[in-house]
C-alpha cells in the first residue's frame, strides 16, 4: 500500500500523520515541544517529546540535553517509565546526581584536576576531592542546548547542539559538540555524539541515564539481572580513579559474563566492592577488540515487568553505577525520593582519567579530526 506522508503543524507540535492512499490515516511518530521555564538568566528551556509508533516515548530537556522521562511497555503491554528524573527545570538546575544529563566535555573522573597535553599542564577545577567528575563545576549538564527536532518516517530525532568555549571549565580548544537522540520505531533510543575542536583537546561524552527497569519507586534494582560482555574491568584507588590495571572479572564480583543478579554480590567482601560502595566502575568492553557483530556490551532484565535492557555502543568502556551514593535525600517526579541503590546507570565512555593514562584508548581530539561515538538502548520484553 502506498504511503503519503502529511505534515500537520499544530501550536509548538509537530505531528507526523501516515496517510494510506485511501485517505485512512494510521498514526506514526511524533515529536511535540513545550516550554520547561527559563533559567535565573531568562533563557528559555524546553521539552520535547518524542514518540513512537508503538506509543514508546522520551522527554528530553534542552537544559543539559537530560532524559526526563522515558515510557516503555512490560510484558502486557503497559507502558512505564524506567528512569529517574524530575518534574521542573529547578530540579535540574539543583540536581548533583546528574539524572539523564549529557555529560562532558569529560564524562567521569581525571585524576588529581588535571591534565598534559603536548607538555602544556591544563588544570580544572577540583570538585571531586581532589579530582575533576564529569566535566567541572558547570558541565555538559548544566548548559542550555540548541535543539532542533527531526521527525522521520520511521524514528523521531532530536538534534542537540552547544560550544564549548576555549577554556571553559579549563580545558583548550573551541569545542562544536552535537549529540543527536534518535527514537526508533523499534523501540530503540539512539545517541550520536560528534565534536570538532580547533586546539588538541581530551572529550569523554556519555548520558548519565538511571534506570530501574520496574519503575522509579519500586524499591532498589538489586534484583535487575544484568549481563555485560567484558572480561576485563579497570580497578580503582580509594578516590574512584583507575590505577592503570586491566583486571580480569574471573573470580570477582565484577563477572557479568554471565547473567548474574546486580545484588547477588553487591555487597561482598572486596577490595574493589568496598571502594566503590558497590559498583562505580568502568569495564573493558571486548567489542572495541572484537566488534562484536549483533552481541550488545549490555543486557539487564527485570523478572516482574519482563522489561529487557540492551545496550550497544561503539565506545571502549562502559561505567556500572548501581546509584551507591543516592541517599533519599534527592526527590525526583512526583515526589519519589530516590534511594541507595534505586536504580543503576551504564554510561558508555572512554575509560575515566585517560587522559593521564597513556596505556587507555585516547581521548584525544585534535584539530581535523571528528569525535564520533554511538550508544543505543534497545527496549524489549521477556515473556514469563
Ligand atoms: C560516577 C559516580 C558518581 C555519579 C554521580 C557516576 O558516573 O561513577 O561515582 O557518584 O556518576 O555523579
Amino acid at each position: 500500500m502506498k504511503r503519503l506522508p502529511l505534515w500537520i503543524t499544530i501550536t509548538g507540535a509537530i505531528l507526523m500523520t501516515m496517510m494510506t492512499a485511501n485517505g485512512a490515516a494510521t498514526k506514526s511518530g511524533s515529536i511535540t515541544k513545550s516550554s520547561f521555564g527559563k533559567t535565573p538568566d531568562g533563557e528559555p528551556v524546553d521539552l520535547y517529546l518524542l514518540k513512537n509508533k508503538n506509543g514508546v516515548e522520551v522527554a528530553i530537556t534542552t537544559y543539559g540535553g537530560a532524559v526526563v522521562s522515558l515510557k516503555v511497555s512490560d510484558r502486557n503491554g503497559k507502558l512505564g517509565d524506567v528512569v529517574l528524573g524530575y518534574d521542573s527545570l529547578e530540579g535540574y538546575e539543583n540536581d548533583k546526581a546528574y539524572l539523564g544529563a549529557i555529560v562532558g566535555r569529560y564524562a567521569n573522573r581525571i585524576a588529581h584536576a588535571q591534565f598534559i597535553l603536548d607538555g602544556k599542564t591544563y588544570t580544572l577545577a577540583k570538585n571531586n576531592g581532589e579530582n575533576s567528575l564529569h566535566g567541572g563545576i558547570k558541565g555538559f549538564n548544566k548548559k542550555v542546548w540548541t535543539a532542533k527536532a527531526i521527525p522521520g518516517k520511521y524514528d523521531q530525532s532530536l538534534e542537540l547542539s552547544y560550544l564549548s568555549k576555549d577554556g571553559e571549565e579549563g580545558f583548550p580548544g573551541n569545542l562544536k559538540v552535537t549529540v543527536t537522540y534518535m527514537l526508533m520505531d523499534s523501540n530503540k533510543l539512539r545517541i550520536e555524539y560528534s565534536a570538532t575542536t580547533d586546539k588538541k583537546t581530551v572529550v569523554n561524552l556519555t548520558n548519565h541515564s538511571y534506570f530501574n527497569l520496574a519503575g522509579p519507586g519500586s524499591g532498589d534494582i538489586l534484583g535487575h539481572i544484568l549481563q555485560i560482555e567484558a572480561d576485563k574491568f579497570t580497578p580503582v584507588d580509594s578516590n574512584l580513579i583507575p590505577t592503570g590495571e586491566l583486571r580480569d572479572v574471573a573470580g570477582t564480583p565484577f563477572d557479568f559474563r554471565k547473567p548474574t543478579a546486580i545484588g547477588g554480590r553487591i555487597d561482598s567482601d572486596d577490595e574493589q566492592i568496598k571502594l566503590g560502595g558497590g559498583y562505580d566502575h568502568n569495564f573493558v568492553l571486548r567489542s572495541w577488540e572484537k566488534p562484536s557483530g549483533g552481541t550488545p556490551v549490555a543486557r539487564v532484565v527485570e523478572r516482574k515487568s519482563g522489561r529487557v535492557l540492551e545496550v550497544w555502543t561503539t565506545l571502549p568502556g562502559m561505567q556500572l553505577y548501581t546509584g551507591n551514593f543516592l541517599d533519599g535525600t534527592t526527590k525526583g517526579k512526583g515526589g519519589i525520593a530516590y534511594t541507595r541503590r534505586s536504580a543503576f546507570c551504564l554510561e558508555t565512555q572512554y575509560y575515566p582519567n585517560s587522559p593521564n593514562q597513556p596505556k587507555f584508548p585516547s581521548p584525544v581530539l585534535r584539530p581535523g579530526e571528528h569525535y564520533h561515538a554511538m550508544t543505543l538502548y534497545k527496549f524489549s520484553v521477556e515473556k514469563q
